[in-house]
Formats: C-alpha cells, sequence, structure tokens
C-alpha cells in the first residue's frame, strides 16, 4: 500500500496542493478530540486527488462517500473535470487499505432533493467532513452548499474548491448569492489552498480560533472579514 501523501498526491490526476494536508489533518485532529463522528463526502471526484485523502481519514464506522457524474459527461455542462469511476475505483485500491463502506455514486448534484438529504442521513449518518468541487456554475455552486449543509455532522465542515480562481468566477458568485439570497447557518472561518472551509454557526469560532493559533506564523497569514465572519487566510 502506497503512502498517499509521499506519492500518490503526485500521482493521481487532479487539483490539489501538498499544502492541504496539514489544515486538513489539524481538522480532523480537532474532530477527533472533541468527538464529532460522521461521515466524509466529496462532490465531484474526478480520478480521486482529494477523495483519497478524505477517505482515509474515515473511521471503520464511518463512509467516504465519492458522488460525481462519471460516464454521464453530457450533464456536465461546464466542463469541469470528467471523473472516471474505472479510474478512482483503481486509485483507491493503491491508496486506501480500508476499503469497506467507501463508496462511489453516480449522481448530478443539481438533480439530489431533499428526499436523498433524508436517504443520505439514514444511509451514512451526518457528515463531518464534505469537500464541494462538483459543477463550477454559480447555480452547482448554490445548490451543493444548501445540500451539504442540511447533512452536515454538527462541528462539521464543509471545503469548497475554487473559490478564487479565475478561470472558475461561477463559484466565486455562487458563494455570492448564497449568503445573500439565504440565511445559511455555516459561515466561512478560513481560506487557504484554493478552499474556503466553513463551519456550523455553533462551531465558528473553535475553529477560527485553532486555525488562527496555528497558523498565524505562515508567511501570508491575514485575518480578514469574509461574508459576515472573520477568517484565517493564509
Ligand atoms: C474539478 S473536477 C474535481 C476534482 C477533484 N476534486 C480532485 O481532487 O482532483 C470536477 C468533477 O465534478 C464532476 N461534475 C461536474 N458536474 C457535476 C455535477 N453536476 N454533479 C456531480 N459531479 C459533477 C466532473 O465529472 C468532475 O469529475
Amino acid at each position: 500500500m502506497k503512502n498517499y501523501w509521499s506519492c500518490g498526491i503526485d500521482e493521481v490526476e487532479g487539483w490539489l496542493s501538498q499544502g492541504i494536508e496539514e489544515p486538513l489533518t489539524e481538522v480532523d485532529r480537532f474532530q477527533r478530540e472533541a468527538g464529532i463522528l460522521g461521515s466524509v463526502m466529496e462532490i465531484g471526484v474526478h480520478q480521486g486527488k482529494f477523495f483519497i485523502p478524505l477517505a482515509l481519514l474515515k473511521r471503520p464506522e464511518e463512509y467516504a462517500l465519492g458522488i460525481d457524474l462519471f460516464e454521464d459527461q453530457g450533464k456536465n455542462i461546464d466542463g469541469s473535470g470528467k471523473g472516471d469511476f474505472g479510474a478512482v475505483s483503481a486509485n483507491l485500491e493503491k491508496y486506501v487499505q480500508e476499503r469497506s463502506r467507501v463508496e462511489l455514486l453516480r449522481r448530478d448534484s443539481l438533480s439530489l432533493t431533499p428526499l436523498d438529504k433524508v436517504e443520505f442521513l439514514k444511509e451514512y449518518g451526518p457528515f463531518r467532513i464534505v469537500s464541494i468541487d462538483g459543477g463550477h456554475t454559480p447555480f452547482h455552486t448554490v445548490n451543493d452548499l444548501l445540500f451539504v449543509q442540511d447533512i452536515l455532522q454538527s462541528g462539521g465542515i464543509v471545503i469548497l474548491d475554487d473559490y478564487y480562481n479565475l478561470h472558475w468566477p461561477g463559484v466565486h458568485e455562487g458563494v455570492a448569492r448564497f449568503f445573500l439570497q439565504n440565511t445559511p447557518k455555516i459561515r466561512i472561518f478560513c481560506y487557504t489552498q484554493n478552499k474556503l472551509f466553513l463551519t456550523d454557526l455553533s462551531h465558528y469560532r473553535r475553529y477560527f480560533t485553532l486555525f488562527q493559533k496555528l497558523f498565524s506564523s505562515k508567511e501570508n497569514f491575514k485575518k480578514v472579514r469574509m461574508w459576515d465572519s472573520e477568517a484565517v487566510v493564509y
């Protein structure tokens, strides 16, 4: 079994920087210490570059769920990546030893309904870490954030990709619409490695304080205000 962070991250095709290991590990450590249990999930898996380290964090009783259009690429309306079921399965085999309760689901995230929220919660329980990296239009972004915030464990986090990526302005617009047109219960506590980190209001202060303490020595560290909350950026 190959070690993912020392070689897999360079071998698996996709978009992820090595710098994500540190904040992800710290979130997992905090959740373990705080007794925050739950499954992990990614919307938009491509070949598994970020899904693999999420699956590696799952505890035996938890699920890792990867959602993607996979071969249904006709619905990939903005051409963001190209999910490949075979490649993800092969990559999981290479890097993830404990593959029971690791599941791949072929779905268009825009087709997820309130009934799916109930089904997901019944099947997998609430989620403690969710990565959103599927369709990058404002519509996908709002849709995916709204879906995910309702199946999030109390103290769980959402990681949204490409917020400041100049090639994918739809994500930025989607976040603006999410905050302006809804009254969301999740808040941004960090932006780093091209990703926004959000958690529920009740846990926001704890994550923000933790990240401020852990990462204040980073070269690009700054505290900023984003969408009604203070956030750590680096
Ligand atoms: C940018 S790639 C994901 C990159 C991946 N997270 C990584 O770590 O490399 C976007 C993925 O989202 C999938 N996708 C696009 N639109 C989608 C939709 N409406 N529902 C589900 N998946 C979608 C694509 O098939 C593609 O695999």
